[in-house]
């Protein structure tokens, strides 16, 4: 597992300084709002959803300088979920990666606009040609993170999470829909992206589409186990707070155990379908399996 906790820090050191250019401060008093970008933003985190993009290129000869911006252009959107995900308004998180949340260190104004300025960041990354030459594919580029992120997808996902503290009825077949919306999107986005500036084949990016979406559904399920039974200090966040909240998750519905067995079976599904990727794909298999056993 050393060469993916190698290749995974080598990424977040690549997104940082992307970050770092992206996010500069300017001199005028409403760098406030960009110092609460780059807090939210730069230095924390797994960098997960940029290791996707950046692995899933490479598979098809595309180097990580060639994708990191469209990686950090997904590592804000991430961000700004995260900023949100955390206000009074929502899950009401004052912990995140292990430092006051955006809008604790901040103020709640000053982080709903750091999440704004995030999200419309990103685009305004993803539509510049530093980005990518080809203007083809940066409008599919806009256009599936558009949708991957919007409500169609996470921001469709975070309502129904939050709905469903309330009396929505979930079944489990709801309760799939909901995790793969709020977080399998942004990683499925990572995959196809990936594929889209490698030229990759139908098949392919169909392949590739369906690893991410096992992943992040194995993902979530094991962000909801974790809320259980992981360590705060791990996790850089506080935990025990889906079931306080009276959140329905895949864990909620089934137990610990069978959830287990179903992250399981999903990761065992997301590396099958790797084959035909050969070594070549192998951090990702080793990402998969990460997935299962993380304590972080
Ligand atoms: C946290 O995502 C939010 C979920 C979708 C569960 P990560 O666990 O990837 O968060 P960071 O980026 O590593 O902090
Ligand atoms: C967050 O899910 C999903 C998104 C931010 C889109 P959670 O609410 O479970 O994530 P944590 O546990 O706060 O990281
Ligand atoms: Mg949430
Ligand atoms: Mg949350
Ligand atoms: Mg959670």
């Amino acid at each position: 597992m050393s060469k993916l906790s190698d290749s995974l820090k080598e990424v977040r050191k690549l997104v940082d300084e992307e970050l770092d250019k992206l996010l500069h401060p300017l001199a005028n008093p409403e760098k406030r709002v960009i110092e609460a970008m780059r807090y939210a933003s730069i230095g924390g985190g797994k960098a997960l959803r940029p290791f996707l993009l950046i692995q899933t290129a490479q598979l098809f000869d595309i180097s990580p300088m060639q994708s990191i911006r469209v990686a950090t252009a997904l590592e804000m959107v991430h961000c700004y979920s995260l900023i949100h995900d955390d206000l009074p308004a929502m899950d009401d998180d004052d912990l995140r990666r292990g430092k006051p949340s955006c809008h604790k260190q901040f103020d709640e104004a000053t982080a709903i606009l750091a999440g704004d300025g995030l999200l419309t960041r990103a685009f305004e990354v993803l539509a510049s040609d530093k980005t990518w030459v080809d203007p083809v594919v940066r409008c599919e580029l806009i256009s599936l993170l558009g949708n991957a992120a919007g409500m169609h997808g996470m921001v469709a996902g975070q309502m129904l999470d939050l709905m469903s503290e309330g009396d929505l009825e979930l079944s489990l077949t709801d309760i799939v829909r909901l995790q793969s919306l709020k977080t399998g999107r942004l990683l499925v986005f990572a995959c196809e992206a990936g594929s889209v500036l490698g030229g990759a084949s139908f098949e392919e990016r169909q392949a590739l589409k369906n690893y991410a979406a096992d992943l992040g559904l194995a993902f979530q399920i094991t962000d909801d186990i974790l809320d259980i039974e992981g360590s705060v200090e791990k996790m850089g966040k506080n935990l025990r707070k889906d079931v306080k909240a009276g959140k329905k998750t895949y864990v909620s519905v089934v137990g610990v155990e069978a959830a287990k067995k179903k992250a399981k079976e999903l990761i065992t599904h997301a590396i099958e379908t790797l084959q035909p990727f050969g070594e070549k794909a192998d951090l990702l298999r080793d990402l998969a399996l990460f997935i299962l056993t993380r304590d972080h």
